[in-house]
């Protein structure tokens, strides 16, 4: 199976990949997560990002259809993979069917932008292990303790609410518009993301079986 996660910043998207990924027994890739992997290990692309990452804006296109372009060469995407923030604009999505990658499914997590800000805000993540919590919705056994590997727990820079504004309207100006994109070729499966984390995965898993 071969997946694109489509929806806005905090939709869920991290959420739900982690989930279908153990259930598929897939990997997920996360354009985000490999880009501040890269800024953590002070590589030229990771600084390179990080001025675009900080403000909200799009890592330019060619930089993160490099990064997917090598990623799916590996061997452990052979079987399917699901894509978490990639592809993000129409040359991206446009880049991936040049590759030859056929797209079995694009599943889009729908949440209104005030949620977002809501989930957003109160997002905690691990520096050192990239786990995810969230102070009401998703706590760790101990305050501000990341449960997998006991560092303390940070807000990401780009989670503060002018971010989050600027990074909201770039997901409606160059994002959306992939919805339209994947429902021409009749790809796209639209999932009620406002819901608890287990409702929308219920809906998720619907949507990667049927
Ligand atoms: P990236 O890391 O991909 O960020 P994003 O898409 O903005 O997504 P998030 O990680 O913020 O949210 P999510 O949808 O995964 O939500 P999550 O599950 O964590 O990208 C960061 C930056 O990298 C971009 O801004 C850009 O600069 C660059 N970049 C990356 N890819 C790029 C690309 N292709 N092109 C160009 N630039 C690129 O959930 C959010 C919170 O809500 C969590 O705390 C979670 O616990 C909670 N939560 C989740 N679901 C629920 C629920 N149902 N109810 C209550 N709480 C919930």
């Amino acid at each position: 199976m071969k997946l694109i996660l489509l929806g806005a910043p905090g939709a869920g998207k991290g959420t739900q990949a982690e989930i279908v990924s153990e259930h598929l027994n897939i990997p997920t890739i996360s354009t985000g997560n490999i880009i501040r992997e890269a800024l953590k290990s002070g590589t030229e692309m990771g600084l390179k990002a990080k001025e675009y990452m900080d403000a909200g804006k799009l890592v330019p296109d060619e930089v993160v259809i490099g990064i997917i372009r090598d990623r799916l060469a590996k061997d452990d995407c052979q079987n399917g993979f699901i894509l978490d923030g990639f592809p993000r604009t129409i040359p991206q999505a446009e880049a991936l069917d040049r590759m030859g990658i056929v797209i079995d499914r694009v599943i889009d997590i729908e949440v209104a932008d005030d949620v977002i800000a809501q989930r957003v805000s109160g997002r905690r993540v691990c520096p050192a292990c990239g786990a995810s919590y969230h102070v009401d919705f998703k706590k760790p056994a101990k305050e501000d303790v990341c449960d997998k590997c006991g560092d303390t727990l940070v807000q990401r820079k780009d989670d503060h609410p002018d971010t989050v504004k600027e990074r909201l309207q770039v997901y409606h100006d160059q994002t959306e518009p992939l919805k339209d994109y994947y429902a021409n070729c009749g790809k796209l499966v639209i999932v009620e993301g406002q819901e608890k984390v287990e409702d929308t995965t219920k809906l998720t898993l619907a949507a990667v079986e049927a």
